[in-house]
């Protein structure tokens, strides 16, 4: 059976952009392949949370992961920093990736720009972490969104040296996988880019009803369309987008036509998108605060992760390290 590894950042709740870009996949994968999820928490660092957060953002994810129907059963659900083999696969990982290509990945030059006073060299060499989580499993399919594209090409360009470098075919060229269709992409309400916690634009799934109103409400658009048919800006569009994902076919044809034909009120959109998300939302966020208040379940789930994570990664660092050439005494 196919492996599929995928990670989520700890920095706060998860928005509809991890959902609908990542977690949706998650649940589907789960009852076909070996899968592997884990919180990205060594990741987190390249932002400098204050570590009096760190352990309770990673149990946010841990506890909205499971809500939104992840099964520990079915899938290893694990901390990334209680597997220490995926720092020592990155040290090793590191010898092979060069300065240039690690400058030039455009996450770099966004973070490097959004944190000028903080272009540590975790930040730099970012991808490498990724694809050690990627590699250390041995995976064949990474579920992410849009943004993750380059981030994992930089992981199939690492696996591939060195299978290369040491004339081995140990590691696949892992595969961004979303079912056959394009990586997602899921848009913010301030007219442009997607949504993203740096972005201050989400909209969460622990969020409550009245929240999500009042951001969809106040969701960006233009003065309406006076021509039919014409092009919507990408403001309205991502509004369409978003009500792609959580209302029916029928409602989203509705408001199409209403555009096509210059009758479209951009309250009444907003109204449907707001009680659609509001319905997507409520029976997981019922379930994120039951299970965020459940120690025990939480403590099991992420000691039972650890344990099968731990199997696999001890594994691949045993035979990476005989690749390599360290011998033992
Ligand atoms: P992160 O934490 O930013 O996001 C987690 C997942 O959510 C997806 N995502 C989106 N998808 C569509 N539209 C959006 N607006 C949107 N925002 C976020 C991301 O594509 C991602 O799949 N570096 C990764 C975490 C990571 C990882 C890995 C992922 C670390 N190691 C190994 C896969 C495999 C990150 O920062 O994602």
């Amino acid at each position: 059976m196919e492996t599929v590894v995928s990670g989520i950042r700890p920095t706060g709740q998860l928005h509809l952009g991890n959902y609908f870009g990542a977690v949706k996949n998650f649940l589907r994968m789960q009852k076909e392949y070996n899968c592997y999820f884990f919180i990205a928490d060594y990741h987190s660092l390249t932002t400098h949370p204050t570590p009096s957060d760190l352990h309770s953002n990673v149990r946010q994810v841990l506890a909205e992961y499971l809500a939104a129907g992840l099964d520990p059963e079915l899938a290893t659900l694990y901390v990334q920093s209680d597997l220490p083999e995926v720092a020592e696969l990155t040290l090793l990982l590191n010898m092979n990736a060069y300065l240039g290509e690690l400058e030039r990945t455009t996450s770099f030059k966004d973070k490097a720009r959004q944190q000028p006073e903080n272009v540590n060299a975790g930040l730099l060499t970012y991808p490498v972490l990724m694809a050690a989580d990627i590699l250390i499993h041995h995976a064949a399919k990474v579920p992410v969104g849009k943004d993750q594209e380059q981030n994992l090409e930089m992981t199939r360009k690492f696996a591939g040296r060195f299978n290369r470098m040491y004339n081995t075919e140990y590691f696949p060229i892992p595969q961004p996988f979303n079912y056959g269709e394009q990586l997602v992409k899921i848009p913010g309400l301030d007219g442009s880019g997607k949504m993203g916690k740096s972005e201050g634009n989400g909209l969460y799934l622990a969020d409550d009803a009245k929240t999500i109103t009042k951001k969809v409400m106040k969701a960006v658009t233009d003065a309406g369309p006076t021509t039919p048919n014409s092009e919507m800006p990408e403001s309205v569009r991502n509004l369409f987008t978003l009500l792609d994902v959580v209302s029916t076919a029928d409602t989203v044809q509705h408001f199409k036509d209403k555009y096509n034909t210059c009758d479209i009120r951009y309250g009444d959109l907003k109204k449907q998108l707001a009680e659609d998300i509001i319905a997507f939302n409520a029976p997981i966020r019922e379930r994120i605060l039951d299970i965020s208040s459940n120690d025990d379940y939480l403590s099991k789930v992420v000691k039972m992760g650890k344990e099968k994570a731990h199997e696999s990664a001890a594994k691949t660092m045993k035979e990476v390290r005989e690749i390599l050439g360290f011998r033992s005494f």
